[in-house]
């Protein structure tokens, strides 16, 4: 994506959506009266991050989605003729959002089509009418989507859909602000479909809704109120904090897939957007999952070094140099490899530099997990930040073995997550890193499933055949 062009249209739709839009010359197939509509669209089409998959000039993306069936990349859905859903109608468009119906094809689910079905029609007519006013651009998507066999036969997704859809129920006994609340996490942010657990079909497993789910080598947490593994002890602020900045201090911090939610949808969200929101999520029930996180206990957590060193970037080098000079003996040691591979960012007491973006890591709840699997796939892969302007993680899998990077975990998980004792081993280490999530049964023999499908069929035309020359046979 161009980052200019993404800079652009972050400021037209953000920020300065009502003067941009407005301006009636400016939209082809929307007459200036609709003006609000098409403002309406713009803030739908941030609720529903269609811009996390389809870029922020909704060009489509290079980047594929890994799902268990292959990878599966997001086209351009500018106003474009030729390239992009020009041709589309609004029912079309309701059909592709709703139905997963493309005027040509059945989509596949990777578009979380499973959720937007519940979409309300008006956001869908304001979605379209925004749409329209989106620059159209005639390029073609440089990747095309070419999932193996059987799951290149698009009809199959009606069965796939006559199972998992509705991908949600509704509650009942929810308020108003709450009832807003669940339109907005399970039909626009459609936050399910990382959060919560899929079943053998690959749809969502209903009775885990929200607690947790792996995500290639992250892992979207429990966020159900839960006290010992989910969000139980987050106040509703705390959630609307997290949601608008990506960031709770000495708690939590978005990087990755989550980073991206931040970055493109909810920090775009109107204040009683993300309270509603907020206010759902506790009324959801409570799940218990295995992997607990230690209650935080701050005295056992480091104290920031003071701020004129935490603010000043040669100061901080400094500081760097002295405690890497003092733990020197032993270059092997975890606060060596610490200070050696993380300390530049993070810096020394896990505060890092506030002002360059870098996470600060001091009592993250993915530091202080029963399971260290998220911190381990984090130093091994490292994090693509969410936007161009933040810094990345490089990964360590190269340049570190697992006992180094097995030490650093434990280093980082006692002294900035205040856990008493944590014993990641190398072995550990090389299992986390090794394992690729479960695929379910028929996923993985899809393949043969289909295979003997065929086969079957092909007997039992045989046999019919065989039977019907048998009859004509007697007949005569
Ligand atoms: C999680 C990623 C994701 C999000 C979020 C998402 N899409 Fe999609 N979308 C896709 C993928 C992937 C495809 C192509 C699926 C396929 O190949 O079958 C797609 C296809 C489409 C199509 C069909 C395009 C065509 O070529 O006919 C439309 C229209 C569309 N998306 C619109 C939207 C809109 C509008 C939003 C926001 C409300 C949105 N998408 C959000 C991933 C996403
Ligand atoms: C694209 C996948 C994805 C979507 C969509 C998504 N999340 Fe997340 N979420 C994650 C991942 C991955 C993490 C872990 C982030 C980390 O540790 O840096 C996370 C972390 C969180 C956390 C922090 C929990 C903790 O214990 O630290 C909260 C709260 C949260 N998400 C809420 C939401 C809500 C609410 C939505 C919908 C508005 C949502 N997420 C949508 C992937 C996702
Ligand atoms: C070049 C700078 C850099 C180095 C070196 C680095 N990190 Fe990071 N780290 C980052 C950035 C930037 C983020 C936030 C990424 C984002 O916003 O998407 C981050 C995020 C994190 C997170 C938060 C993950 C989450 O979302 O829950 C942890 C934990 C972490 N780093 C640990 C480490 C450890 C341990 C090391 C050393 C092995 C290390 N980092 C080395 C830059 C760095």
């Amino acid at each position: 994506m161009k980052p200019f062009s993404m800079m652009l249209s972050v400021l037209a739709i953000g920020i300065t959506s009502s003067a941009a839009m407005a301006d009636g010359a400016s939209l082809p197939k929307v007459s200036p009266a609709n003006s609000d509509l098409v403002n309406q669209g713009a803030y739908i089409a941030r609720a529903a991050d269609c811009m996390s998959c389809h870029g922020e000039d909704y060009t489509g993306s290079n980047t594929p989605i890994a799902t268990p069936m292959g990878e599966i990349y997001s086209p351009n859905i500018t106003p474009s003729k030729r390239y992009g859903i020009g041709n589309y109608t609004e029912k079309d468009f309701k059909n592709a959002l709703q139905k997963g119906r493309a005027p040509n094809r059945m989509l596949y689910p990777a578009m979380p089509y499973p959720s937007y079905n519940g979409m309300a029609d008006e956001d869908i007519s304001a979605l379209f009418a925004y749409m329209q006013t989106v620059p159209a651009v005639n390029e073609a998507s440089e990747n095309k989507t070419d999932l193996p066999f059987p799951f290149n036969i698009r009809s199959l997704m009606l069965g796939w859909n006559a199972i998992n859809i509705p991908s949600t129920a509704k509650r009942t006994g929810l308020n108003e602000t709450q009832q807003r609340g669940e339109y907005l996490v399970n039909n626009l942010e459609h936050c399910g479909t990382c959060h919560t657990p899929r079943n053998s079909t690959m749809g969502f497993d209903k009775s885990m809704y929200l607690s947790g789910a792996p995500l290639g080598s992250w892992h979207a947490p429990n966020i159900t109120p839960d006290k010992d593994s989910g969000i139980g002890s987050w106040s509703e602020q705390d959630i609307v904090t997290y949601l608008r900045t990506g960031e709770l201090d000495q708690r939590a911090y978005a990087g990755g897939p989550m980073g991206e939610v931040v970055a493109h949808s909810t920090r775009y969200l109107k204040d009683e957007d993300l309270g509603a929101i907020a206010s759902y999520l506790k009324a959801v029930p409570a799940i218990q999952t295995d992997d607990k996180i230690t209650q935080i206990d701050t005295a056992r957590l480091p104290r920031p070094i003071n701020a004129s060193i935490t603010h000043d970037l040669i100061a901080q080098k400094d500081y760097l140099a002295r405690a890497k000079t003092s733990a020197s003996n032993d270059s092997n040691s975890p606060k060596a490899l610490y200070l050696a591979a993380c300390g530049s960012c993070h810096g020394v007491s896990g505060y890092a530099q506030p002002d360059a973006g870098y996470a600060p890591i001091v009592g993250l709840s993915s530091i202080r997990r029963d399971k260290p699997n998220a911190l381990v796939n984090v130093i091994a892969h490292g994090i693509d930040s969410a936007t161009n302007t933040r810094p990345k993680m490089p990964g360590f899998s190269e340049d570190l073995d697992s006992e180094q990077i097995a030490g650093i975990a434990n280093y980082v998980r006692v002294n900035f997550g205040g856990i008493e004792n944590s014993d990641v081993s190398a072995a550990d280490v090389d299992r986390i890193m090794t394992t690729k999530p479960d695929q379910p049964f028929l996923i993985k023999n899809a393949g043969l499933l289909a295979w003997l499908g065929v086969i079957a069929v092909v007997l039992l035309l045989g046999l019919l055949v065989w039977w019907l020359i048998r009859r004509m046979g007697r007949a005569h």
